[in-house]
């Protein structure tokens, strides 16, 4: 049983950097309607923070993947477990995902959008984990670099508990 949760990076600070994402993308799509397409469920608190701040046009889509198992090392094998409602064909497309750890679940995911011909693509991402990295993975927008520390909270889970906590936190062993 793991105890308590410490708080890492707290809620103000996570609005901050929010809004400095929003005010970035704002910035490089002004006068375009991207579709943002969030990977669930990590991003669903990130995703809709995000969109409130943006002040764009923006249409929404998701995509949720799983990496096979629920523990804390991320798989090798990604699949898709459910793909886009809508075609995404010469839209300018921003992925929202809430942390690249080892890059293969975003790596997978860009590989099958590009293959839908958008007229552009690109990552933002809340959190990195530079040092668990498998695969390269170009982060346009970043939020916080981690050290390699498991983290929950605002949507991140340890098996599906603590996604509901406002602040991102270390579950200490
Ligand atoms: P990757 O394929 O190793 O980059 O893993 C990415 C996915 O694993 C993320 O989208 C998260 O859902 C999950 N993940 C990676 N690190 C953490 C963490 O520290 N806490 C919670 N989930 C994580
Ligand atoms: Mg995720």
């Amino acid at each position: 049983m793991s105890s308590r949760p410490k708080v890492l990076v707290d809620r103000n600070e996570i609005a901050n950097t929010v809004a400095r994402l929003a005010s970035d993308i704002r910035r490089d799509y002004q006068g375009k309607q991207p579709v943002l397409i969030g990977v669930l469920k990590g991003s669903f608190i990130f995703m809709a923070d995000l969109v409130r701040q943006l002040d764009l046009p923006v249409e929404l889509d998701f995509a949720t993947l799983s990496s096979y198992g629920s523990s804390e090392e991320t798989s090798s094998r990604v699949k898709l477990v459910r793909g886009l409602t809508k075609p995404i064909r010469h839209r300018h497309v921003i992925v929202v995902e809430d942390i690249v750890d080892t890059g293969l679940s975003v790596s997978f995911l860009l590989g099958y959008l590009k293959e839908k011909k958008p007229a552009s693509i690109r990552l933002c991402a809340l959190m990195d984990k530079p040092s668990r990295r498998k695969v390269p993975v170009p982060i346009d927008y970043l939020g916080f670099t981690l050290p390699d520390k498991f983290v929950v909270g605002y949507g991140l889970d340890l098996d599906e508990r603590f996604r509901y906590l406002p602040d991102i936190c270390l579950v200490e062993e």
